[in-house]
């Protein structure tokens, strides 16, 4: 049983290491090759987009691919489309892995926008420093605002033709803590956060420390998803294969 599994998340990580132990199960790990030192799954590992839909549905029949696992990041949308476009194209079980959406609770103080250029419209007024955790590839919608101070935080560097915004970058990848997430925000002297709502626990210590120094969060929700199979957690993903082996 050969499986393919679209990456570059915990998840899919930690889905490759369970899949690993299923006797007969094969696992390719598919990235895309954006992080310069990704945390590589265990089994065999290919690296670069595969050329869009019709370019995968390729890859799925030459590789003579069985199952196709879709556990990429919920906001690499394009990806997740060409996925169940090719799994139906070539007759392949395909699931999706998609981690819960974070929810608001009593304390949180959410502004729930669409888009990442959404995000750059609706900070408070009053947010003179804001910290920026949505990446490294959709900082430009930023660039034009000077009247405000932004903590950028990524895992690589931005491109160098990005336009970036004033404000100060820090590399550094996750898991976070709460004591870590709260020193930050005090250190830099934060006013307000602009979030994806990427779910997860690894970057979910951002959201408590706002909770808790009473700070707006602009909360980008995820872009839409394919219909089709669909389960929350890697166990579930571990029990969708072995039901079909
Ligand atoms: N977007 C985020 O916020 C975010 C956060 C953390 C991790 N990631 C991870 O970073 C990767 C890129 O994210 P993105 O937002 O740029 O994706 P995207 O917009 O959905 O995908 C853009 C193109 O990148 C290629 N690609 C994406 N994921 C791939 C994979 N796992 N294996 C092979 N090719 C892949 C595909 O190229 P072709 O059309 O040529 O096949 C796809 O059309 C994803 O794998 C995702 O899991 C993304």
């Amino acid at each position: 049983m050969q499986v393919l599994i679209l990456g570059g998340t915990g998840d899919a990580t930690a889905l490759a290491t369970h899949l690993l132990q299923l006797p007969g199960v094969t696992v390719t790990s598919s990235l895309a090759g954006r992080t310069l030192q990704p945390s590589a799954p265990v089994g065999m590992i290919r690296i670069g987009g595969f050329g869009g839909s019709n370019g995968l549905a390729t890859y799925l029949q030459e590789h003579c691919i069985d199952l196709l696992i879709d556990a990429t990041h919920p906001f690499a949308a394009q990806i997740s489309w060409h996925a169940a476009a090719a799994a139906t194209t070539v007759g392949l079980p395909h699931l999706m892995l998609v981690r819960p959406e974070w929810q608001k609770i009593v304390g949180d103080r959410w502004l729930e926008v669409e888009t990442v250029e959404a995000a750059a419209q609706a900070m408070p007024k009053s947010a003179k420093r804001v910290f920026l955790t949505i990446g490294r590839q959709q900082l430009a919608p930023f660039a034009p605002i000077t009247d405000r101070w932004f903590l950028m935080r990524s895992i690589d560097p931005p491109a160098a033709d990005l336009p970036l915004p004033s404000g100060e970058l820090l590399l550094d990848r996750g898991p976070f803590t709460l004591d870590s997430e709260r020193d930050l925000l005090k250190k830099y002297e934060i006013d307000a956060i602009v979030s994806k709502n990427s779910g997860g626990d690894a970057t979910y210590a951002k959201i408590m420390a706002a909770r808790e120094l009473g700070l707006p969060i602009v909360m980008v929700q995820r872009p839409p998803m394919p219909q089709g199979d669909r389960v929350a957690d890697v166990p579930s993903a571990v029990a969708w294969v072995k039901q079909r082996l």
